[in-house]
């Protein structure tokens, strides 16, 4: 983008998003590849119909049920066919240890580093495919995907509810049902 179309791509440092590694300071919060990306869509797509929110959304719901890391990339990467599992979340902290516990690995350890290198790499190929589908008009939403259980529990803690919970990811994934 910086030579294709220059201004303001041109602005923005390599380094720009560093600090977003290990999900944000290492702190183990967002993924930090749907943080980078989603700082990209914002770039590109802003708009007064909050189109630019609701394809971060699409991003952010694909991560979760992506079956990481993919093979995409096995070509180019030092360890392939990897164990994989679907994070059922964009939080570092969850993609990240379901996947180091399926795998055996730990953090500091290589493959896991291949691991979450492959995960940027196809959170920043699908970032693209997004937008690009987005320019040429053609790109479809999807809007939030929630199983029965958390649909069950957002029909009294969600949006058309009381709305005492900011969120769409599974509840079971941290929460016991109450209601049973
Ligand atoms: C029939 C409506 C209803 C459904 C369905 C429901 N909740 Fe609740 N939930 C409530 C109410 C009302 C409270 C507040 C209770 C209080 O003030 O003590 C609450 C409280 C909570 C709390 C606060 C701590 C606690 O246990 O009291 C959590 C966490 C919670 N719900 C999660 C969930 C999850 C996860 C689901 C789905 C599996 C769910 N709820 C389904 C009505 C519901
Ligand atoms: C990634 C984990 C995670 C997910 C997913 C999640 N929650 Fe929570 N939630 C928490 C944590 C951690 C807290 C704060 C500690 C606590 O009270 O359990 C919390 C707090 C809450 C509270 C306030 C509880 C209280 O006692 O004050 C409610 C209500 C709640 N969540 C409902 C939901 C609902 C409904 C969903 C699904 C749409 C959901 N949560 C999804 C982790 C999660």
């Amino acid at each position: 983008m910086k030579e294709e179309i220059g201004y303001p791509y041109i602005l923005l440092p390599e380094d720009m998003f560093h600090h977003t590694a290990g999900g944000y300071g290492g702190e183990g919060t967002l993924c930090g590849a749907i943080g980078s990306c989603a700082a990209i869509i914002n770039l590109v797509a802003y708009d007064n119909n909050k189109t630019h929110s609701k394809l971060v959304a699409d991003l952010i719901n694909w991560y979760s049920q992506q079956t990481f890391p993919t093979k995409m990339f096995d070509s180019i990467a030092t360890y392939k066919d990897q164990v994989q599992v679907a994070p059922g979340s964009p939080l570092c902290h969850v993609s990240a240890s379901t996947w180091m516990q399926a795998a055996e690995v730990s953090y500091k350890d290589k493959p896991r580093k291949d691991r979450c290198a492959k995960v940027t790499a196809a959170t920043a190929y699908r970032t693209i495919e997004i937008l690009n589908q987005h320019l040429e008009g053609k790109y479809a939403f999807i809007g939030p995907v929630h199983t029965e259980e958390t649909e069950e529990c957002l029909s009294c803690h969600g949006k058309k509810a009381a709305y005492t919970e900011k969120g769409l990811n599974d509840c079971l994934d941290c929460h016991d049902d109450h209601t049973k």
